[in-house]
């Protein structure tokens, strides 16, 4: 099928990329001419597994192409995706003008028979009101707007997209359903679930599950915070819950916070939405408050191992927001940082793939080549981010650089005796030191 992406953003690059791996003819557009000249090249403008290869081999074959203007993209499209971003937190819900703006440029452009796919995680309602927007400026296009909510997860989104745990379409006309079944066939017959609902609850199903898991952890960290106080401990307590089905285990990992592009935002997006509506959702405002007090949980833990921060080195392991991306917009590690410089810290991160992009996000912090280099001088590491590497640290080579042994677990990634072992004070989240 002929297809156009409007936002090449993680969303938008990966269904575009993926949809023309399984052969259909798409062309992203993007507003910024710097993306879509990058996206040319064959570069991604951000590290995801898989993806610089999908796009390669779709610009190679000819099926996936990149346009300047949404016109130019959606002339010939049979089916459109909306991709493009919303704002992060504390704008909410009020500024979809990105969202708007684009619905009115597709309209002008668009074909008779067209499909508007709205992917964008997006309040209720919103594709009811592209679709005002489109029949205003083009009363007499035949088309349809449905929602289909995209659940894909940073560091694993190809295989989120092409496997999904669900298909979810929200549409009020038989003809979305139709169209966007024929296009995700090769995944239906795959074994994919497909759901039929309205717009609303499609839009809405995807901020309530990223809400549900955000609470999840908190949950969590909440009972880290007990166990503390208690002389339990929490993965203990997270493994025996998740045993149970009606619980799952996953997402009850405690440690330094949730973070990313998504959970912040869609918890207190969600909120806001229910309370503009009547309803106070005093849960989902616990679950963004517990998720700060765990940020700040570690940073008192750093407090603990080193007594007064200021004046002293800390190395912070990890400043993605998790591991295997280089993103780190609401980097729970980044929000540390600020916290340690504020007090006085000197603050050196590494990172194997996002430290360049945290030194140009926050002024102050440092950028180590390597954890030994980062580690060098200092009085405390920081486990921020549980990439796989850092279970392979030499721990004598690391206590050797530091100028005091002690290590604040942010993510209970860690063998605890084996820092023991090496002489170490070991600060974990949800369970007592060691070594001390
Ligand atoms: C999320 C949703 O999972 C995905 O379905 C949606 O489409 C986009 O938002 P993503 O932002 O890629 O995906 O991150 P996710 O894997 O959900 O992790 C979010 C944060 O929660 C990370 O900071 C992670 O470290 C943290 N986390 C996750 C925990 O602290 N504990 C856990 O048990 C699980």
């Amino acid at each position: 099928m002929k297809i156009a992406v409007v936002g090449t953003g993680h969303v938008g690059l990966i269904t575009g990329a993926t949809l023309a791996g399984l052969g259909n003819e798409v062309v992203g557009t993007d507003a910024s001419a710097d993306k879509v000249a990058m996206l040319r090249r064959g570069e991604a403008p951000f590290y995801e597994p898989g993806l610089e290869e999908l796009l390669r081999t779709g610009l190679s074959d000819g099926n996936l192409a990149f346009a300047d203007t949404i016109a130019e993209a959606v002339e010939s499209a049979e089916v459109v995706f909306v991709c493009v971003g919303r704002p992060p937190v504390g704008l909410g819900d009020r500024s979809l003008t990105a969202v708007e703006d684009s619905a009115r440029e597709i309209a002008r452009a668009a074909t008779d028979g067209v499909v508007l796919v709205v992917k964008s995680t997006v309040p209720p309602g919103t594709t009811g009101r592209i679709a005002k927007v489109v029949r205003m400026e083009r009363p007499e296009l035949d088309f349809v707007a449905v929602s289909s909510p995209e659940f894909l997860r940073e560091g694993h989104a190809i295989e989120d997209t092409l496997r999904p745990d669900r298909f979810v379409i929200g549409a009020d006309d038989a003809r979305g359903f139709d169209v966007l079944e024929k296009l995700y066939q090769p995944m239906l017959d795959a074994g994919v679930r497909m759901i039929q609902t309205d717009p609303r609850t499609a839009e809405l199903s995807k901020l309530a599950s990223n809400s549900f898991l955000a609470s999840k952890i908190s949950f969590a960290n909440s009972m880290a915070r007990v166990c503390e106080l208690a002389g339990a401990d929490v993965d203990g307590v997270t493994e025996i819950m998740g045993a149970d089905p009606r619980i799952g285990a996953a997402f009850l990992r405690a440690g330094i916070g949730y973070g990313g592009y998504c959970l912040p935002k869609d918890i207190v997006t969600l909120e806001r939405i229910a309370g503009r509506l009547g309803y106070d959702f005093g849960l989902l405002r616990e679950a963004a408050r517990v998720n700060d007090e765990s940020l700040k949980a570690v940073a008192r833990k750093v407090e603990e191992a080193v007594w007064n921060i200021e004046g002293k080195t800390v190395a912070l392991f990890g400043v993605a927001f998790k591991p295997e991306t280089d993103d780190v917009r609401g980097a729970p590690a980044l929000a540390l940082a600020e916290l340690l410089l504020a007090e006085g810290a000197r603050v050196v991160v590494y990172d194997p793939m996002a430290g360049d992009e945290a030194g140009r996000k926050l002024d102050g912090l440092e950028v180590a080549a390597d954890p030994y280099a980062a580690a060098a001088g200092a009085s405390c590491v920081v486990l921020c981010t549980e990439w796989s590497e850092f279970r392979d640290l030499d721990l004598t080579r690391l206590k050797e650089a530091m100028a005091q042994p002690a290590m604040v677990d942010g993510r209970n990634l860690l063998d605890p005796d084996a820092l023991v072992a090496a002489g170490f004070s070991y600060h974990p989240v949800g369970r007592a030191p060691t070594g001390t």
